[in-house]
């Protein structure tokens, strides 16, 4: 990563817990990737809750998807506008879109696997003047992986140590984690732990309308129902081996009633989920990365005050979020598809075989070019 033009790039991420998209503007013409700005675009209510409904939708009505399609490009255009426009740079400055999308179904263990993401990339680009790289997770699906986790090459780029053993953990929608040895040539690993937010977010917004438990705060009024974690705890998902990757078709609140019998308050029940999240990731930690010496959290979970202290609480490595390795942990994701749309266009490889379970490293995305 280094020339002496800038080298502009705008990572488009929105995840799964549809909180809004989040928009990154960085410049990679140095050594470390500079973010030079960023904008959080709220979705309309009603597309918000169109595009929850989507992910339900019988697979043979397609209408709903393709308007869907090309409303979220709108909103995609919208949201790089106002990124460019706080940043002070203009369209043409800009050498690519890495555009995630909007994931509607990722199933990459059927017998023909794929992940659709949403948000038409031509409709994108018309719309932007910019080229756009997309469909970052076909690639590495026909080379037999599972398409996901793929910021754990952007870990490695940015975060990886010569001297300290480090895991990164996103605590998203699904939480996942990518250990990062000190020797850089034991192969980085990495995988869905299982819920970060999303039975949380689920939880408190069936029982109190809000998106989120904010700072965790009903959950550190709850106590942990132990029993009830440890049945969670049971599920098969946490006992396979990596590679590994979910969703919210599977870990939803489906899922959660199956385990839950007899009377549990909605507190009790949102303090059990927060240590549902916690312990499936430390876990994780300890069976896969048991020399770790340093934890960094990035994604929405950070925010969760609750959460970050039981997490603490359950190891004895230090755990701190990205932005003490100079990296805001909002940002992580949207600016791993920035580095994606980057890699495509240098013609490199943008997946970690020892992390999707790919055969074999592939350049990811495709372009469509303004
Ligand atoms: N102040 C807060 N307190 C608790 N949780 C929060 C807070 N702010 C954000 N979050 C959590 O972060 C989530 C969004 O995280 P994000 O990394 O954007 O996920 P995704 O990648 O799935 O969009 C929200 O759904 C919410 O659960
Ligand atoms: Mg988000």
């Amino acid at each position: 990563m280094s020339s002496s033009q800038p080298e502009l790039y705008i990572g488009l991420m929105s995840g799964t817990s549809m909180d809004g998209i989040d928009a990154a503007l960085v410049d990679f013409s140095s050594t470390t990737p500079k973010l030079l700005s960023t904008h959080s675009h709220r979705w309309p209510d009603a597309i918000q809750r169109t595009l929850i409904a989507a992910r339900d939708v019988p697979d043979d009505e397609l209408d709903t998807l393709s308007a869907l399609d090309m409303q979220t490009a709108e909103l995609f255009a919208e949201a790089c506008f106002i990124l460019l426009e706080k940043a002070g740079h203009q369209p043409k400055n800009i050498t690519a879109i890495g555009n995630h999308g909007q994931t509607i179904r990722h199933r990459p263990d059927i017998e023909k696997p794929f992940s659709l993401q949403i948000g038409n990339a031509q409709k994108l680009t018309k719309l932007t003047g910019v080229d756009v790289v997309s469909d970052f997770r076909t690639a590495d699906i026909e080379a037999g992986g599972q398409g996901a986790p793929l910021a754990p090459a952007f870990h490695k780029a940015v975060f990886q140590h010569n001297d300290i053993n480090r895991v990164i953990v996103n605590i998203g929608g699904i939480s996942n984690i990518t250990i990062l040895p000190k020797d850089s040539n034991q192969p980085v690993t990495g995988f869905d732990c299982g819920p970060g937010n999303t039975l949380m977010d689920a939880w408190i917004s069936q029982h109190q309308q809000q998106n989120y438990d904010a700072d965790g705060a009903l959950a550190s009024s709850g106590k942990t129902d132990a029993s009830l974690l440890a049945r969670l705890l049971m599920d098969d998902y946490f006992q396979l081996a990596p590679p590994k990757s979910t969703g919210f078709e599977y870990f939803n609140l489906e899922w959660l009633d199956g385990s839950i019998d007899g009377e549990i308050s909605v507190a009790d029940i949102q303090s059990t989920l927060c240590d549902l999240t916690a312990t499936s990731i430390i876990r994780a930690i300890n069976q896969y990365a048991p020399d770790t010496e340093e934890i960094y959290i990035c994604g929405g979970g950070v925010h969760n005050k609750e959460l970050m202290h039981r997490l603490q609480a359950l190891t004895k490595n230090p755990v701190a979020t990205t932005e003490r390795l100079g990296v805001h942990p909002d940002w992580v994701e949207a600016m791993a598809f920035a580095w994606l749309a980057y890699q495509y266009n240098h013609q490199q490889t943008g997946n970690l075989p020892s992390v999707t379970g790919a055969s074999k490293k592939v350049i990811l995305g495709n372009k469509t070019t303004a």
